[in-house]
C-alpha cells in the first residue's frame, strides 16, 4: 500500500480497513511504502498489521507519509519502481491518491503491475467517483470558518474574503459557500467579473446589509484582461504555487466600493485534523473494496462511489479528466444567494 500526493483526512481509515480485512479475512502479509512512490523508488517500507493500526481511525494525515514523487519524472524511475516491487515480493499494490498518484498507477498497470487505486483528494475533483473522502471534512472546516467570520464581519460592517483550496475545481468553495451563506462564490470553472461582484455588494449595502462573505477558491481566475493575478511561482514538482487570489479580490473590492475588507486564507487547516464520520465511513468502505478488488485480480481498476454503491472503474476513466463543479449546482443553487 502507499499514499501519495497531498495528505487528506481519511487516509488512515483506508489503511486500517485494508489491513483489517487483508489480515483477518485473507491472511495477507501487508506492507506499506513510505512517502508514496518515493518509498517504492527507495525501497523504504514498514510492515502493517492490525496491532499497528490501533487508534488510527480518527487520526488525520497518513501513517505512511506522503510525497509528490512521480517515478515517470525520474530517470529510469518506472522501471526501478517495477523492479523494486518485484524484489520486495509484492503480489498486489493498493495506491491511494489523487490524479498524479493514480496516473502513475495506471501507467504501471499497463506495464504489468497488479495495482488497484483508491481515490483521495479534499478537492473532490476526481472523475468516475461521485465523491472522495476528505472532501466532507474540508467543507465542514471551511463552513465552520465562514460561520465564525460572519459574526465578526457583522460586528464591524466588513466584507470578509475567505480563500479555500481548489486548484482546478471549486467544489469546496461551492459547498462551503452554500452551507455558510456566502454572498459571492468564486471558482476556477467560472471566471469572475470584479465589477459585477462590486455592483452586487453595493446592492446589498443599499438594502442595509453591509457585512458580506466572499468565498474564493484558490484557483479562481478573473475574466481575461480584467485583473492581474498570477505570481508564476512553482514548487519543486512544477506545480504552480497558489494562494493569494483572495488578496487581489479583496483589494479590488475595497478600491471599487470603499467597503472595509479583510482576508482569511484557510490553507492547510482544511487538510488537517480528524476526518468527519462521513469521511471515515467512505474511506473504510473504499479500503475494504480495494483489498477485495486486489484479491479478485482487478488490476488497473479504482474503487469509486456511484449512486451510493462502491463500484470498480478503470483507472484510465478516473485520471482522464478532472471533475468540475456541476453548473446546475453553481448557477441553479449557489448563485440564487449572490448579492
Ligand atoms: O490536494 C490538493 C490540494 O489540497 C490543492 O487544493 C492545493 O492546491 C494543494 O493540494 C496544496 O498542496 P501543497 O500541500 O503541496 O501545498
Amino acid at each position: 500500500m502507499l499514499t501519495g500526493g497531498g495528505d487528506c483526512p481519511g487516509l488512515n481509515a483506508v489503511i486500517r480497513a485494508v489491513v483489517r480485512k487483508g489480515e483477518r479475512h485473507y491472511s495477507d502479509e501487508l506492507v506499506g511504502f513510505l512517502d508514496g512512490w518515493k518509498g517504492v523508488l527507495d525501497r523504504e517500507t514498514m510492515p502493517l498489521d492490525v496491532e499497528r493500526c490501533r487508534g488510527l481511525l480518527p487520526k488525520g494525515g497518513t501513517m505512511l507519509g506522503t510525497s509528490r514523487t512521480n517515478p515517470y519524472k525520474v530517470d529510469g524511475g518506472s522501471q526501478k519502481a517495477l523492479d523494486n516491487l518485484r524484489a520486495e515480493g509484492i503480489d498486489a499494490l493498493i495506491a491511494i491518491g489523487g490524479d498524479d498518484t493514480l496516473g502513475v498507477a495506471y501507467k504501471l498497470a499497463g506495464e504489468g503491475l497488479m495495482v488497484v487505486g483508491v481515490p483521495k483528494t479534499i478537492d473532490n475533483d476526481l472523475s468516475a467517483t461521485e465523491v472522495t473522502f476528505g472532501f466532507d471534512t474540508a467543507v465542514q472546516i471551511a463552513t465552520d470558518a465562514i460561520d465564525r467570520l460572519h459574526t465578526t464581519a457583522e460586528s464591524h460592517d466588513r466584507v470578509m474574503v475567505v480563500e479555500v483550496m481548489g486548484r482546478h475545481a471549486g467544489w469546496i468553495a461551492t459547498h462551503a459557500g452554500i452551507a455558510g451563506g456566502a454572498a459571492e462564490i468564486l471558482i476556477p470553472e467560472e471566471p469572475f467579473d470584479i465589477e459585477a461582484i462590486c455592483d452586487r455588494l453595493r446592492g446589498r449595502h443599499d438594502r442595509g446589509r453591509y457585512a458580506s462573505l466572499v468565498v474564493v477558491a484558490e484557483g479562481a481566475v478573473p475574466v481575461e484582461g480584467t485583473m492581474e493575478v498570477q505570481s508564476g511561482e512553482v514548487d519543486a514538482f512544477g506545480h504552480v504555487r497558489l494562494g493569494g487570489i483572495a488578496n487581489r479580490v479583496a483589494q479590488g473590492i475595497e478600491e471599487r466600493t470603499g467597503f472595509e475588507t479583510r482576508v482569511t486564507i484557510l490553507g492547510h487547516v482544511q487538510r488537517g485534523g480528524t476526518p468527519t464520520a462521513s469521511d471515515r465511513i467512505l474511506a473504510t468502505r473504499f479500503g475494504i473494496a480495494a483489498i477485495d478488488a486486489a484479491h479478485a485480480g482487478a488490476s488497473g481498476q479504482m474503487v469509486a462511489l456511484q449512486a451510493g454503491h462502491i463500484v470498480l472503474v478503470s483507472l484510465e476513466e478516473a485520471v482522464g479528466k478532472s471533475k468540475t463543479v456541476d453548473p446546475e449546482l453553481y448557477h441553479g443553487v449557489a448563485e440564487v444567494f449572490f448579492g
